[in-house]
């Protein structure tokens, strides 16, 4: 699988808008672990680096941020900006988040708990491994 947007229902009501994703519909992943990222100064970077086994779902609940994300060949920019889609990230694609806006808030769902060892922080790492490939 490559990263791609999924959208996601939203139900129109005059009372307020209401979307959702669950496993299998919307997700390809059951979700293990929910965090958000938030309060980012201006001008901030988040998230630079890959995950070994993790895949994961980011949404902009609020505001808007872009996703780059590297294959270690090339990148790619995904603009977030609304809350009724995501980006899905599968496994060793290197990925960070930049361009916050104001208030703006990141939602990401995974399958794995949260674990160091999957982790790769290093872009030249990172490269040998998918050169590999
Ligand atoms: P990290 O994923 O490294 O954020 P970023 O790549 O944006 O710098 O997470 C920052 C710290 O937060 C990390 O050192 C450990 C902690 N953390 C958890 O304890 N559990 C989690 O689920 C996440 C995502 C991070």
């Amino acid at each position: 699988m490559i990263p791609k947007l999924i959208n996601l229902p939203k139900i129109y009501d005059k009372r307020g808008n209401l979307s959702f994703f669950e496993y299998p519909n919307q997700l390809p992943f059951e979700i293990e672990r929910t965090y958000w990222i938030y309060d980012v100064p201006g001008g901030e970077t988040r998230g630079s680096h890959a995950f070994r086994e993790q895949q994961e779902f980011i949404i902009a609940l609020s505001g808007s941020f872009d996703v780059v994300i590297n294959d270690g060949k090339e990148e790619k920019l995904f603009s977030l900006n609304r809350s009724y889609y995501g980006l899905y990230v599968p496994k060793m694609y290197w990925r960070r988040l930049e361009n916050f806006s104001t208030n703006s808030l990141a939602l990401i769902v995974s399958d794995k708990a949260y674990n160091e060892n999957d982790y790769i922080r290093d872009f030249k790492q990172f490269k040998r491994l998918t050169d590999e490939k």
